[in-house]
């Protein structure tokens, strides 16, 4: 029987009409499944070691050959916060987070190490290993996510820092070789200002058994879109459906703010793509 928890924390992910699994629920899952990212914060400072214990974490994700191929930025100069908050299109939550963490895909330190010993390092230039270097800054960051969670801290994960990556490459003095793949604010969660869980597709759209199959998704994807919109109303927003919301940021490269120079601003920082 799953528990009462689980029970909640899937309903308000996905409403009532999906089938709760039968599972038993554990507190990892759980405390994964109540996320939300968070947009106000306290101004109180991290607990001692909650920086080390969620980098311990991010560290002890898997990593492609055990490459490494990532670094992070702690920022908690309120200066600095701020000149990058502007860089990141002014989100006020960048400045009133007591720690900004910048996730840096990182070749640098590879190719260092490769000259140091003569040795070449031609496939740091090819597209495949930027991959490498997104995915595992990714999972690295949300095993971080998930360590500052369940310290009862609060998390907004920041594309935003790609907005202007040149000028935020400048502010932290980064070397060739790195790019800003996101940023992360983390701090306490404002209680006068409660996040909430936001609603996802059913799962049946994203878990496809043997092969892929879109039969049901436009039924599925109606259903979320009136779901979402009673959502953004509940929490005072316009009550925008999910497609109205999510298909303006594809529209035109408007919507990228800056980040549609990405492969340029990459070139220049060494990276090769081919
Ligand atoms: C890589 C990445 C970049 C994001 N960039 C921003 C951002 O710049 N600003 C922001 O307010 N939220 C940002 N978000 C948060 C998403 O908007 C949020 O995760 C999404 O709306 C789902 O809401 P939830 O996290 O509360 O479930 C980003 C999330 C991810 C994963």
């Amino acid at each position: 029987m799953s528990n009462d928890r689980f029970k909640a924390l899937w309903e308000e992910r996905y409403g009532s009409g999906v089938p709760v699994p039968l599972v038993t629920s554990d507190p990892v899952t759980e405390s994964l499944m109540a996320h939300r990212t968070v947009r106000a914060y306290l101004n109180t400072p991290l607990p001692e070691g909650a920086l080390e214990a969620a980098i311990a974490a991010a560290q002890s994700a898997s990593s492609s050959s055990n490459m490494q191929i990532w670094s992070v930025v702690a920022v908690e100069d309120q200066a600095r916060k701020d000149r990058l908050a502007t860089l990141a299109g002014n989100q006020a939550h960048i400045r009133q987070a007591p720690l900004l963490l910048i996730w840096l895909i990182d070749f640098g330190r590879l190719k260092r190490i490769g000259d140091a010993k003569g040795k070449s390092t031609e496939n740091l230039e090819y597209l495949d290993t930027f991959m490498v270097g997104a995915v595992d800054t990714g999972i690295a960051a949300q095993n971080a996510v998930a360590s500052f969670e369940a310290a009862g801290l609060g998390v907004v994960y920041l594309g935003g820092m790609r907005n202007n990556s040149e000028a935020v490459a400048k502010e932290l003095n980064l070397p060739p070789l790195t790019a800003v793949a996101f940023g992360l604010s983390v701090g306490f969660p404002d209680p006068t200002r409660p996040a909430h869980i936001k609603p996802r597709l059913a799962p049946s759209v994203v878990l496809h058994r043997e092969q892929y199959d879109a039969t049901g998704e436009q039924e599925s994807v109606a259903h979320y879109n009136d779901m979402y919109a009673a959502f953004q109303k509940a929490e005072g927003l316009p009550g925008k459906r999910w497609v109205d919301a999510t298909l303006p940021r594809l529209e035109s490269p408007k919507a990228l703010h800056g980040r549609e120079r990405l492969r340029d601003v990459l070139e220049k920082q060494g990276f090769g793509l081919r």
